[in-house]
């Protein structure tokens, strides 16, 4: 476990990490009458995981009004400028999602969040975490946030018939093989080889291509102070990048990622990359999940070139400062933390507990899958950029406006210059 995290702590925080230090003012008083929760999780698949806990803590606090401040848009797109505002105007919400890693650092330090140090003590929560997770969220010696969970952005979602039917005996290995699989497909099927959503999800595709395309090193090398995107190897990782949105349909732009990823398991699309939210999706039950059967309707399998790197990110929850129902977001942030909430969370939601005390039997299917890559002593670690971890949040909306002009303009050349000022320009 140790080594497997040191590298990621390493590119995130660099030396601002510090040694753990004494508790802020994190408990105590403030009105419990209710808390409102901010997220992003309104759309199927995610929505039913804040459910799950949602009803969980109703149940714990039945004198607390829980509010859904939830808004629509998958990886916080419309959510996080809404949040950004409130902020500023000093009108938080009582809790917010935010990602572990160099995006809540940003949070921390423009003082918009509390120390949580003596509500991880009452509540007897650094043992209960790994300790490079808790790295994550420590900045000068204190800890800032709730994780509920370990998502893995690195995995292709294909159709088992439609690979079939297109001559192919299984998923692609290498961003090479990919690039000729989706050929394969369009050539010989005539569905659509690669289903994009949002322009997020092309974002999210590219740090998919980065990282099978330079390997695990490579990628977490370009989050550091300093690192260099000119570089040849980039130029091939952004051009194959350029070459595989050619098999991406020009009118999935407009839907989020559930679009997209319902493509593949409606017999549409042979292929998506998405996080594993999208298994939560595919099969809870309906009329929220799509009821789907992973080996018949699904399969997945790392994203090309990426076997054996779990590329990762953390939701966790906040106590932002000036909330006006505090103890309502420390009952929450209890809930968020516990083992209980984190069983009921996560096998919706399509990701695995923060914690290391999960009852394992619950993770079934694709997530015991999940389980068994996180927990296997050879797997290295990257962190996502476009969910917070590598990237602070000037960086990952340099990037975004970047692909964004590259999905009308398709040069390469600009593509990078771009990455290279983005990089040059974050402050990281
Ligand atoms: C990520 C978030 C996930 C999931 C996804 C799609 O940023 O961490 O929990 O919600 O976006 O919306």
């Amino acid at each position: 476990m140790r080594g497997r995290w040191k590298a990621v702590a390493a590119v995130v925080l660099g030396g601002m990490l510090a040694v753990s230090g004494c508790g802020g003012n994190d408990e105590g008083g403030g009105d419990a009458s209710q808390v409102e929760v901010f997220s992003w999780w309104t759309g199927p698949g995610e929505a039913d995981g804040l459910q799950a806990m949602k009803a969980d803590f109703e149940r714990k606090n039945p004198g607390t009004k829980f509010v859904n401040a939830a808004i629509a848009g998958g990886s916080g797109t419309q959510a996080q400028a809404v949040l950004a505002s409130r902020l500023q105007n000093r009108k938080p919400p009582d809790s917010f999602q935010g990602h572990a890693g160099a995006e809540l650092l940003d949070y921390i330090k423009a003082g918009q969040i509390e120390p949580l140090d003596s509500f991880y003590d009452d509540n007897n929560l650094r043992a209960a975490y790994p300790q490079q997770l808790l790295q994550q969220i420590t900045y000068q010696g204190k800890i800032y946030s709730v994780p509920v969970n370990i998502h893995r952005s690195n995995v292709l979602w294909y159709n088992p018939r439609i690979l079939k039917d297109a001559g192919l005996s299984g998923p692609p290995k290498t961003v090479a093989e990919f690039i000729a699989a989706l050929k394969a497909v369009k050539d010989k099927t005539g569905k659509v080889p690669l289903s994009l959503g949002a322009q997020w999800t092309a974002d999210h595709l590219l740090e998919n291509v980065l990282l099978g395309d330079l390997g695990t090193d490579a990628y977490n090398a370009l989050w550091k102070p300093g690192a260099d995107w000119s570089t040849p190897a980039v130029t091939r990782a952004l051009t194959d990048f350029a070459e595989i949105l050619k098999y991406t349909t020009v009118e999935a732009a407009s839907t989020d990622w559930q679009g997209a990823a319902k493509a593949v398991v409606d017999g549409k699309a042979a292929f998506n990359i998405m996080g594993d939210w999208a298994y939560g999706y595919f099969v809870n039950p309906a009329p929220n999940g799509l009821g789907k059967k992973l080996d018949t309707d699904f399969k997945y399998a790392p994203a090309p070139g990426t076997d054996g790197t779990y590329m990762w990110l953390s939701d966790s929850f906040t106590l932002p400062r000036g909330a006006p129902h505090r103890a309502g977001a420390i009952a929450w942030l209890k809930e968020a933390s516990s083992k209980e909430g984190q069983d009921l969370f996560n096998p919706k939601k399509g990701s695995i507990p923060a914690r290391k005390d999960a009852d394992r039997s619950l993770y079934k299917g694709y997530l015991e899958y999940a389980f068994n890559e996180w927990t296997r002593p050879d797997i290295k670690l990257a962190g996502s950029f476009w969910h917070g971890v590598a990237a602070n949040k000037k960086w990952h909306t340099d990037i975004d406006t970047a692909v964004g002009l590259f999905l009308q303009s398709k040069d390469v050349g600009k593509l990078q210059a771009a990455l290279v000022n983005a990089a040059k320009n974050s402050g990281q």
